[in-house]
């Protein structure tokens, strides 16, 4: 017996009157030493419920495997979650969505060309259900049924918008119900076209997601389900943004009469996001609709709670509605975090990326990071060009995502997939030139049917026409920060390739100087704190990369905006001497780094 049933219009807890007041915060996104805190503000602002979504693709990172640790110790939030009073719906896909890498898909299931993701192909429910036969047994003492904060479950996520395959969503159902979820179970879908009728399920809660027009939204989730309660299970307050775009905010009044409208007419509601929190490392995913643009790095998403966990506009403005509504604890409303004081820090070493390049695959063609194993960050390829001269250099299938192109070590140019490149005029200056490209996985693409194409270099290169042959192809181990004492250890002076620790270059093709002493480095420096506090990394000058704090991946940066500033949580930092790490891609006009107090994430935008 489920702890929330439903009725003709509105929802029983233990047998009692209940709405949902819900707001999203991704236990993933949020370094784990906050959570209590922004759970904590969750209550405050007069939530009775938090929302989370699981990410598959980090919690698997390969096949067999649970990862149920740190960042991704959801059975602590969850206990931290019941520890402030707070009920949990539980979104765990197995897709998600959510502005997340590959939208939280497992890049090991997309090595298969021929999968059909997302619908009842057995290789698809199969890998699911060896997931879920992991990830369930280990949750189930949180559902309510065992006196837990659980109180529903979501199946997929607005399949309506991907497919109609009802048998695979019945599988996802039945999948959950087998292994012991006992809970309410409820889909979430978009209100317009068939997304309704596609992505619902007979005796599975139809739930709507929008963000405005509430009365039509809510006239459509009742056509499409004339009984039971009406639930905005996405009320999207904010946007995500992508690199090269606007900043997107939302008017804090206009999110709140949205808000007001929504509870006036009965209905529960889940608030996307109440803190969007932060995509760190490679985690951020992507859009591909005309063309293909990543998601930035922050998840502020102009929500209740900023980026660093503080009330903003939105935070008291809701507050506001949800007690003309329902009681609001009669506590007062959370201050600011303190912030660091204003530092800059000197970058003093530096040191060329391709010594720790690691050890190759030798291939005819290029081969994809997929086909290399890799679920993210960059790939490195490298081989000779036979011919000298000018003329075009071809990549075959583009590029994904971003390509630096390298002749005997110099820079020659860039292509992206965003601007659809895969050619690039260069100028051969001999014989057997060294050709190096580095190639960034920008995310992957989370919504839509481009879900799982494949990174890296995606077919045959031709320079003048002619194939390329023989490359090197290096997956980069850049998911962990370098070690430190690595970098300290190196001369701050350009490291000659000669001079690259034997074992580590095991490339056919010596590593032209020109590469070691002007291409992509990792920059070091060190700063000194008294008491860890949030921060912002500022980094004017610099152009292009990603950047570690005492280890932790901190993101990726770039000038292109609109992101100006990466979140610096305070747990990360350590009274006494902290460490910076930034592989820079290209080039900086300075060798100083700064941490504000201030976040930037650019000029906001439509
Ligand atoms: C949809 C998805 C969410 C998220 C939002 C946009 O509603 O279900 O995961 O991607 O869009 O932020």
């Amino acid at each position: 017996m489920p702890a929330l049933a439903t009725t003709s219009d509105g929802f029983l807890l233990h047998g009692d009157p209940f709405r949902i007041l819900s707001g999203a915060m991704h236990y993933f996104r949020v370094h784990p030493d906050q959570w209590a805190d922004r759970l904590r503000k969750a209550r405050l602002m007069g939530l009775n419920t938090v929302e989370t979504y699981l990410p598959w693709n980090l919690h698997q990172p390969e096949p067999g495997t649970l990862v149920l640790d740190g960042l991704l110790d959801l059975p602590r939030f969850l206990r931290l979650a019941a520890a402030e009073g707070l009920h949990v719906l539980l979104r765990p896909g197995p897709f998600i969505c959510a502005e997340w890498d590959g939208g939280g898909l497992p890049h090991w299931l997309t090595t298969d060309p021929d999968i059909r993701l997302r619908t009842s192909d057995p290789r698809f429910t199969e890998a699911v259900d060896r997931y879920l036969d992991l990830l369930l047994p280990p949750l189930l003492p949180y559902m309510a049924a065992s006196g837990g904060p659980v109180i529903a479950v979501q199946v997929e996520n607005e399949y309506g918008a991907y497919g109609d395959d009802i048998a695979y969503l019945k599988h996802i159902e039945h999948a959950l119900r087998s292994r012991g979820v006992e809970e309410l179970l409820f889909t979430c879908d978009q209100t317009a076209g068939d997304h309704l009728r596609n992505g619902t399920l007979p005796g599975v809660l139809a739930t709507g997601t929008f963000g405005s027009r509430v009365e039509e939204s809510l006239r459509r989730l009742r056509e499409a389900q004339p009984e039971g309660p009406l639930m905005c299970s996405e009320f999207w307050i904010g946007w995500f943004d992508h690199w090269g775009g606007p900043h997107h905010g939302r008017d804090a009044e206009d999110a709140a009469a949205d808000l007001d409208r929504l509870l006036a007419a009965g209905a529960s509601v889940n608030i996307y996001m109440f803190h969007g929190g932060t995509n760190f490392g490679y985690t951020n995913g992507a859009n591909h609709h005309h063309a293909y643009v990543p998601t930035v790095t922050s998840y502020d998403y102009d929500a209740p709670l900023t980026e660093s966990g503080d009330p903003g506009p939105k935070y008291h403005a809701f507050r506001e509605v949800i007690a003309r509504h329902a009681p609001v604890p009669d506590e007062p409303v959370p201050a600011p975090s303190p912030k660091l004081a204003p530092t800059t820090v000197r970058l003093t070493h530096r040191t060329p990326l391709i010594p720790s390049a690691g050890r190759p695959v030798r291939a005819k063609d290029p081969l994809s990071a997929d086909d290399m194993g890799r679920r993210a960050g960059y790939t490195l390829y490298r081989t000779t060009v036979p011919t000298p001269g000018h003329g075009l250099l071809h990549f075959e299938g583009g590029v994904g995502d971003r390509a630096q192109v390298f002749l005997d070590g110099a820079p020659a140019g860039v292509l992206e997939r965003e601007r659809y490149e895969e050619t690039l005029p260069v100028h051969v200056p001999r014989a057997d030139a060294v050709l190096d490209v580095l190639v960034e996985n920008m995310g992957r693409v989370n919504y839509g049917p481009r879900i799982g194409v494949p990174k890296g270099l995606l077919g045959p290169v031709t320079f003048m026409g002619r194939p390329l042959r023989d490359w090197d192809c290096h997956a980069l181990p850049l998911d962990d920060a370098p070690s430190t004492t690595t970098l300290t250890a190196t001369d701050p002076e350009p490291v000659a390739p000669e001079s690259a620790p034997t074992g580590t270059l095991t490339s056919r093709v010596p590593v032209p100087e020109a590469f070691a002493s002007s291409g992509p480095a990792f920059h070091h420096g060190t700063f000194d704190v008294r008491t860890p506090a949030d921060a912002f990394l500022s980094l004017p000058g610099w152009t292009k990369g990603q950047a570690w704090i005492n280890g932790f991946h901190l993101g990726r940066y770039w000038n292109r905006g609109p992101q100006r500033t990466l979140y610096v949580p305070a747990p990360i930092l350590r009274r006494g001497v902290n460490d910076l790490v930034l592989l820079e891609l290209h080039g900086a006009t300075t060798s100083d780094a700064h941490l504000t107090d201030v976040p930037d994430l650019g000029p906001t935008g439509p």
